[in-house]
């Protein structure tokens, strides 16, 4: 017999998970399904973000961190390091045990939140009286009628054109997390995010890592001086990247990959690597969803085609995350899946996709939220601009990370922020006080009127919005 739910939410990734809890939270029956397993074959929520993405690649982050540190920088502090070496089983072991708390931290929150977990692949089987026919197969196989549908299926990394994923030699960000051993030389075709931030990595740890981006700008979409600065201290941490290339072919080797591209001067060219990862982009995942059986709209690119509020053509199905328009980020994914499931329950929450933040876990870290000043320009909007660097951060002198800068972009009439740009030491953290103030329309003077902690690298966004009005204290 079926078993009947308010809400059936297919996924458990950032987008589903979170949205499978608001609902039960607000009273409502709910169901989530998701298929992923590890490779124990346990069950495995959390989606690509908990077990092949923003997790394990913040774990690898971390270790490789601590290794480069011991390596090349603890002797500043006065420790002597002698015989220091890798074990790569206990390197990748303990991002494996990170994963694993990350997925039964979430089995956890459903038993806690009386949301039923079905282990299992969901497909839309038809529409009846009272909702929404479900199938899931796998595991927990069963039948399903929701009245509610939310999709958050997630994406899946995009090959290029007639080169498949191995997860051997020609690695996903998948196997990129998983590499048995350092790689001598690595490729890497994109250098967005997953590329600058695996690349990174695995350099940390002694690899050769050669970057190959298509497009002639650095970082297209961040703000042009913070993408410049981020350039040239990641490449001089040994990050070989050419910009404007144009890859034409692939080939796996007894040894490697071999790669051919054209230069941005149109010169052939040729890369031979032991492993090569393609972080390309991600293309949304609507596989085996039965889209088809219940006529549910795709775009022309492929995503689930919704409406401001997530609505798709379909009668009380949903759907959030990277299978629909909008940036591919996880905290985008929970946002939405939050105000759906509000939504069902008759609210009128509000996501304002100018205020999500954005952050690239290199080296140091590049954050941003807003708009940049390319972007200002190109609208006409009249601005001023502040910037600090960390180099006259007391904090940051401390902790011996100098790079970087803050920068604070804020309209010249009324002072309200409109973009934040950071290059720096836990700008991952320092970038949640601009979201806040600019969620709630402040201005820089707001910010340069707020008590900051001393010493706190935080006091270089004061200062930043001190310099919008040309009055630094310290610098
Ligand atoms: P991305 O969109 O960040 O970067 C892809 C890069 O590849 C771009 O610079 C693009 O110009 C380049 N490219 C595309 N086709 C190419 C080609 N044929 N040859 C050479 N270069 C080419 O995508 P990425 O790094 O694959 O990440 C996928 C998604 O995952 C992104 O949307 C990203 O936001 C998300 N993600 C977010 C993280 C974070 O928030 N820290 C971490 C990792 C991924």
């Amino acid at each position: 017999m079926a078993k009947q739910f308010d809400v059936v939410v297919i996924g458990a990734g950032p987008g589903g998970y979170v949205a499978a809890i608001r609902a039960a939270q607000l009273g409502f029956s709910v169901a989530c399904v998701d298929e992923w397993t590890n490779d124990k074959g346990k069950p495995a929520p959390g989606g690509t973000c908990t077990n092949i993405g923003c997790i394990p690649s913040k774990a690898l982050l971390q270790s490789s961190e601590h290794y480069e540190q011991a390596k090349d920088q603890f002797s500043e502090h006065g420790i002597e390091v002698k015989g220091l070496k890798l074990d790569i089983d206990t390197f990748l072991g303990r991002k494996d045990t990170v994963v694993d708390q990350n997925n039964q931290g979430i089995l956890y929150l459903f038993r806690k939140n009386k949301v039923n977990y079905f282990n299992g692949k969901a497909a839309f089987k038809s529409k009846v009286d009272n909702g929404w026919a479900v199938t899931v197969s796998g595991n927990d196989s069963a039948e399903l009628i929701a009245k509610h549908v939310i999709i958050a299926t997630g994406s899946n990394p995009r090959a290029l054109p007639g080169v498949e994923f191995d997860e051997e030699t020609i690695l996903s960000n998948d196997g990129a997390l998983s590499l048995p051993k350092v790689p001598k030389k690595l490729g890497v075709v994109g250098a967005g995010v997953i590329g600058l931030e695996l690349g990174s990595v695995w350099r940390r740890l002694g690899a050769e890592v050669s970057i190959l981006e298509g497009m002639p700008d650095f970082l297209a979409a961040v703000d042009r001086d913070a993408a410049k600065e981020a350039y040239k201290l990641l490449t001089k941490q040994g990050l070989d990247i050419t910009m404007g290339a144009k890859v034409e072919s692939v080939e796996k080797t007894k040894s490697g990959v071999t790669v051919k591209y054209t230069d941005a001067d149109d010169k052939e060219q040729t890369l031979e690597v032991d492993k090569l990862i393609v972080a390309i982009g991600r293309v949304p995942n609507t596989e085996g969803l039965g889209a088809d059986t219940v006529g549910l709209k795709l775009d022309e690119r492929g995503f689930i085609a919704v409406d401001d509020d997530c609505k798709t053509n379909l009668p009380n199905v949903w759907a959030v995350g990277d299978v629909v328009r909008g940036p591919m980020l996880a905290h985008k994914a929970e946002d939405e899946g939050i105000a759906v499931a509000e939504r069902i329950a008759g609210q009128q929450p509000h996501i304002n996709f100018n205020t999500i933040p954005w952050v690239i876990y290199t080296n140091p870290e590049i954050a941003w939220v807003g708009q940049t000043e390319d972007e200002l320009k190109k609208s006409g909007r009249e601005y001023r601009s502040g910037t600090f660097p960390f180099m006259a951060n007391g904090r940051a002198r401390s902790l011996g990370q100098l790079d970087g800068f803050i920068k604070v972009l804020a309209d010249a009439k009324t002072d309200e922020v409109l973009g934040v740009h950071m290059v720096g030491p836990q700008v991952s953290e320092l970038i949640a006080e601009a979201v806040a103030i600019m969620e709630f329309k402040g201005a820089a003077e707001d910010i340069a009127r707020i008590c900051h902690a001393h010493p706190t690298l935080s006091e270089s966004l004061r200062e930043a919005a001190l310099a919008v009005d040309k009055r630094t204290l310290n610098f």
